[in-house]
């Protein structure tokens, strides 16, 4: 066993030499960002070995690294082993957290009428003249003060019922759902439901009170299944490989959750066994993942998923810590790639019930799209790729402090602006829509994507670089021709999708009346620079709407409001889905999707 000192988190421990350093940060809790899944590829685990010995550089290390910088301990953390004690220091960039991330969405009134509803009652005790059990008199005392049939009372609710009554003088609050008693405590108890939107890269958690469907508190956080690869198909692919894998993968969601609802809970001063009711949103792999269901076929044409209807369980069935009876509510999934989050996206924007043309993007590593044709909904998936979350950029990194988030080519050099304000560290999605935009206006690439002569323009080992941010004393932030390439793709397959829709319905462009972008990148994007590269049609600037996270709306409207969640129902029962490759000249489409700022024909 080797000891392994993480630098600067300070964390330390124990591994055997057969553990990578990437494996080895996860088992002591590093946020070391893995986004291939250790394969290798992404270039993102990069280390710097600054004490003991490790293995031999790898092929892929020679790749990542230059010669002078292997000399200096540089590493990829997924293909280097301790060989003995080592002291490791993980650069800003490779680290995961912290980030920016998005909990704040729509602002969507609507009355409560929660599932699960809470009642107070005062039951008379049992005598000797009056022997009545315990369960009878709450019924009795629930029918008479509150006119509610007799129902059942979950086990776990009755496995404390008689102790609990007693405790409270038989004076207590009870929450009922569907003619279930899930939980009993004193009267006058807060209870809590809890909304969450779990996507890909990041997770939103909200706890809301169920009596007036407000938040009482939120968090942000990164989906810990990042270590297992960043764009889905990887964690597809590892779930897939044993049934150890995908419990290990669960795990970590739960563990992730279980953790954020504490902190919440401790932040207003509640209880976590006072949750009684829960909401998740997520992509259909996701909610496949978290449910533990089979993820294979999702990889596989003609990608379906196991199950598409709304699922109802006990919260207890998969670990998450709440009142031991309540109930978890995850909406339908549409598609093998259009899940319940895009459902909730619908729901919380109102895009079913809008009039003329609307189209709501949530733009991710997988982005889904929906036309609203006066009534005929259509949505598609789009594989946009991991560009937009900095990865496989050079100097890609996440929306966290110090990434360029805005890029400006006024006179000499680039303005940019940093996440936090202080140096830049990298680029993240929003700062390379935005360089590429204004690379593509100030000449410096041209309508095919292609690198052109610049003052801006240098050439490192014969490849032409655009210096973003220099860095006296360390290496510049450049963009090469292969970042440019990335973002061109990613933006291609949106545009592509949203051309597949409207062609679909038979309409143009400019018929489009409204344009909602959700999501966590989307509220941060410049929407000119989005449709100066072609990623976003050309229409008014007042035809866009950016509201954030409105997956987490939907699902916070669906904890709270019953009619709510059957509209979710009829949501995924509308919305056509339409599959991109199925379109008989994709290629082609594809083709003339790719020029920056081009019309697509
Ligand atoms: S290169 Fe190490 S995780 Fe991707």
């Amino acid at each position: 066993m080797a000891k392994v000192e993480f630098m600067p988190v300070g964390r330390r421990g124990t591994c055997s030499e057969e553990t990578s350093l990437l494996e080895c940060a996860r088992l002591l809790d590093v946020d070391l960002v893995g986004l291939c899944g250790g394969i290798g590829v992404c270039r993102r685990c990069r280390v710097q070995v600054v004490a003991g010995a490790v293995s031999e550089p790898t092929e892929e290390d020679q790749g990542a690294f230059a010669e002078g910088e292997l000399g200096q301990g540089h590493r990829l953390a997924c293909m280097t082993y301790p060989r003995g004690d080592v002291r490791v220091h993980v650069p800003p960039e490779s680290l995961s957290a912290p980030q920016r991330t998005q909990v704040e969405g729509l602002e969507v009134q609507v009355q409560p009428d929660p599932l699960a509803r809470a009642f107070e009652v005062r039951m008379t005790p049992p005598s000797l003249g009056r022997p009545v059990p315990d369960d009878r008199n709450l019924w009795d005392a629930l029918r008479r003060d509150h006119g509610l049939a007799m129902g059942t009372i979950d086990l776990a609710v009755q496995q404390v019922l008689s102790t609990r009554l007693r405790e409270l003088g038989f004076e207590a609050g009870v929450v009922v759902r569907e003619g279930e008693v899930i939980a009993v405590d004193a009267p006058a108890t807060r209870w809590i439901g809890l909304a969450v939107d779990i996507g890909t890269t990041k997770i939103a958690v909200y706890l809301v009170d169920m009596q007036s469907g407000a938040i009482a508190a939120s968090a942000g956080l990164m989906n810990p299944q990042i270590s297992y690869g960043e764009d889905i198909v990887s964690r597809i692919h590892h779930a897939g490989e044993s049934a150890e894998n995908a419990a290990k993968m669960q795990a970590l969601l739960v563990d992730a959750l279980n953790g954020s609802v504490a902190s919440l809970c401790a932040e207003i001063g509640a209880d976590p066994a006072h949750i009684v009711d829960a909401v998740l949103v997520a992509n259909t792999a996701v909610h496949h993942l978290f449910l533990r269901l089979p993820v294979r076929q999702l990889g596989l044409v003609p990608y379906v998923p196991g199950i598409g209807g709304a699922e109802d369980f006990k919260a207890r069935e998969i670990g998450l810590k709440t009142a031991p009876g309540a109930w978890v509510h995850m909406l339908p999934n549409i598609a093998g790639y259009v899940g319940a989050d895009h459902v909730a996206m619908l729901l919380a924007t109102g895009v079913s019930g809008r009039e003329g043309v609307t189209l709501a993007i949530d733009i991710g590593t997988n982005t889904e799209i929906c036309l609203n044709c006066s009534g005929r909904m259509k949505s598609v998936s789009c594989a946009s790729g991991p560009a937009f979350e900095g990865a496989q950029i050079r100097f890609g990194m996440r929306a966290a402090a110090g990434a360029i988030e805005h890029v400006r080519l006024d006179g000499e050099r680039p303005e940019i602006q940093t996440i936090g304000g202080g140096s830049p560290v990298g680029i993240c999605g929003s700062g390379l829509l935005d360089a590429v935009a204004q690379m593509l206006q100030g000449g410096v690439i041209d309508a095919t994507g292609r690198m052109l002569d610049h003052p801006l323009v240098r050439r490192r080992d014969g490849v032409r670089e655009f210096i973003l941010a220099e860095r006296p004393g360390q290496e510049d932030i450049t963009l090469s021709q292969k970042d440019i390439r990335a973002l061109q793709a990613a933006k291609t397959a949106i545009r592509l999708g949203i051309q597949a829709l409207v062609e679909d319905a038979g309409i143009k462009d400019e018929d489009i009346d409204r344009v909602i972008i959700a999501g966590a990148f989307g509220t941060f994007i410049d929407v000119e620079s989005a449709i100066a590269i072609g990623m976003l049609p050309e229409l008014p600037l007042g035809r866009f709407e950016q509201v954030g996270n409105a997956a987490g709306t939907g699902a916070r409207l669906a904890l709270v409001s019953r009619e709510k969640r059957r509209e979710a129902l009829a949501i995924a029962e509308l919305d056509g889905y339409l599959e991109l490759a199925r379109i008989p000249d994709f290629n082609e489409k594809f083709a003339a999707a790719t020029p920056m700022g081009a019309p697509v024909s």
